[in-house]
């Protein structure tokens, strides 16, 4: 397997693939002679560049491997994590033409004419659905964080719930970006999150609205969720989201700050917690509507979901067992444990 791209996204992918016993991992690709090309090679990891930027890579004194095109060859499956929009590009230039299958991330189109693929994945709700297919989308963080919320309510409540409103508040830039960050609050005229999450829940009646702010720690969701007569109750609730896969309760956080710090000064890989944290005390019953606050680990969330994907697409395994390979990799009940005992 290959990661095409080692941004955000790539690195972290890179990190569980060479960690995965199970998979053959070939490297990453580059296209920037940057200080990026030093973190990669620190960690170990094959540079595969573009046949027109060897020179330049070269020029820089860095150790390639081989150009993109030859790790693609190499590949079975290839996971893009491309800057967004450019995993079509790839799509037609190298993996279609090579006959690989591909994951791509939640900035790829899935529908129109850059559509990558025919299907989104999120591990809560369409797991099997994957297996076997050639191209699939991995979900943005939001969206995964959403259908994580949103399957058990739905599973659970069904036709009691009318509607779900999610306002959206996402951070301006990652951790590691060296982008300015803009004394502003942006609204987006058409948040992609409504569509894509209603790709693998057709029947949910969903509103969203998203509001870009300028932090780097995490985004921050606000459901409501209207249900047809008395909303259930909030101990109802928590007891539900507990059990699952990813999710955290957590009760005296009083920022995201809070939580990327405690998975930074914890050691958790990348800074990561991987998962959606419920803040307990904020959660509110009032009459008919449900009110869930959570914050999402923007970079962490998706990594976990890559590899579940990854096993229903490739090793067609039964996802109970897909999720303790995930688990013992990534750790996330332990985390979750710790989480909930620190924010308790
Ligand atoms: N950041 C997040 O929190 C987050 C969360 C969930 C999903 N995603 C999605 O994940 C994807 C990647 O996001 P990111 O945050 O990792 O972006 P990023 O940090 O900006 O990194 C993008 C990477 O793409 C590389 N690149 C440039 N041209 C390329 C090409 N033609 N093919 C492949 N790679 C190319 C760049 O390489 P060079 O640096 O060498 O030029 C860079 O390493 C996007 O679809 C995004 O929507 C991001």
């Amino acid at each position: 397997m290959f990661v095409n791209g080692y941004g955000n996204i790539g690195r972290r992918l890179a990190t569980m693939l060479s960690a995965d016993r199970e998979i053959q991992f070939i490297g990453v690709a580059k296209y920037t002679a940057d200080m990026k090309t030093k973190d990669a090679l620190d960690n170990q990891f094959g540079i595969y560049v573009p046949e027109s930027n060897l020179i330049q890579f070269r020029n820089s004194n860095y150790e390639v491997s081989g150009t993109v095109e030859e790790a693609v060859k190499q590949s079975d499956i290839i996971v893009d994590a491309a800057k967004e929009g450019r995993g079509f590009d790839n799509k037609k230039s190298l993996y279609e033409p090579m006959k690989k299958a591909a994951i791509f991330q939640g900035g790829e189109d899935r529908c129109g004419a850059r559509s990558v693929a025919d299907m989104i994945h999120n591990s809560r709700v369409n797991y099997a659905e994957a297996s076997g297919k050639i191209y699939v989308i991995q979900g943005s963080c939001n969206v995964s964080g959403m259908g994580r919320i949103m399957q058990p309510l739905a599973e659970e409540f069904g036709d009691e719930i009318e509607r779900y409103d999610v306002t959206i508040v996402r951070r301006w830039a990652d951790l590691e970006d060296s982008k300015e960050i803009r004394d502003s609050i942006e609204w987006d005229r058409n948040p992609h999150h409504q569509e894509d999450v209603k790709d693998f829940m057709p029947t949910a009646n969903l509103y969203v609205e998203a509001y870009k702010v300028p932090s780097r720690m995490m985004h921050l969701h606000q459901m409501l969720i209207r249900f047809k007569t008395k909303a259930p109750s909030k101990d109802r609730v928590i007891e539900l989201l507990s059990k699952q896969f990813g999710v955290a309760i957590l009760n005296s956080a009083i920022g995201s700050a809070d939580v990327r710090r405690k998975a930074l000064t914890l050691g958790f890989q990348h800074g990561d917690t991987n998962m959606v944290h419920i803040h307990q005390e904020v959660m509110r019953v009032q009459d008919d509507v449900l009110k869930i606050l959570y914050t999402d680990d923007q970079t962490g969330m998706v990594i976990p979901e890559n590899h579940l994907l990854l096993q229903s697409m490739v090793f067609r395994r039964p996802k109970g067992e897909a999720i303790k390979k995930t688990d013992a990799l990534f750790q996330l009940s332990r985390k979750k444990r710790i989480l909930e005992e620190e924010f308790k």
